[in-house]
C-alpha cells in the first residue's frame, strides 16, 4: 500500500506551534513512529505553505498511490482550487485534522475539502494520521 501525507500551511512548525492545541512533539518526530508502525505501508510525507503546491502535489500522486492524508490546515476553509483537487483525483483522499475543528471559531467549522473526500478525522491529536493510515487497511 502506497499512501502520501499532505499537510498544509503551518504544519511544519508542529511542536513549537500552539502546543496547547497541537501538542508538542514535531510532525518529522511523529512520521518516524508511523513509519515504524506501519512498516509494510509505503509511506510518503509532503508539507507546503503554498495552495498550488499542495495542488500539484495531489495531481502529481492522485492517480497513482493508493490513499492521500491531507490535512489542508487553513486551506481547508478557504479554498476551492484545493477542494477541486481532491474531487478531480482517482486516489481516495481522507481529510484529517489535529485538533477538533467543530470545537473551535465558526470559520473553522467549513470545510471546501469534506464534499470530495472519502471520510474525515479529527481530534485526536497526531493519532489521527494513524487512525486516517488504518482506514487504508
Ligand atoms: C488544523 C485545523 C485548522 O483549522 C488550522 O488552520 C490548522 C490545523 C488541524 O489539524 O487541527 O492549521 O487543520
Amino acid at each position: 500500500v502506497k499512501i502520501i501525507i499532505i499537510n498544509g500551511p503551518n504544519l511544519n512548525l508542529l511542536g513549537k506551534r500552539e502546543p496547547d492545541v497541537y501538542g508538542n512533539q514535531s510532525f518529522e518526530a511523529y512520521f518516524s513512529e508511523l513509519q515504524m508502525r506501519f512498516k509494510d505501508v509505503q509511506l510518503a510525507y509532503f508539507q507546503s505553505n503554498i495552495e498550488g503546491e499542495i495542488i500539484n502535489k495531489i495531481q502529481e500522486v492522485g492517480f497513482s498511490y493508493d490513499g492521500i492524508i491531507l490535512n489542508a490546515a487553513a486551506y481547508t476553509h478557504t479554498s476551492v482550487g484545493i477542494g477541486d483537487a481532491v474531487k478531480a483525483v482517482s486516489t481516495p483522499v481522507v481529510e484529517v485534522h489535529i485538533s477538533n475543528t467543530f470545537a473551535r471559531e465558526d470559520f473553522r467549522h467549513v470545510s471546501y475539502i469534506s464534499p470530495g473526500a472519502k471520510g474525515v478525522i479529527l481530534g485526536f491529536g497526531l493519532k489521527s494520521y494513524d487512525l486516517a493510515i488504518q482506514s487504508f487497511m
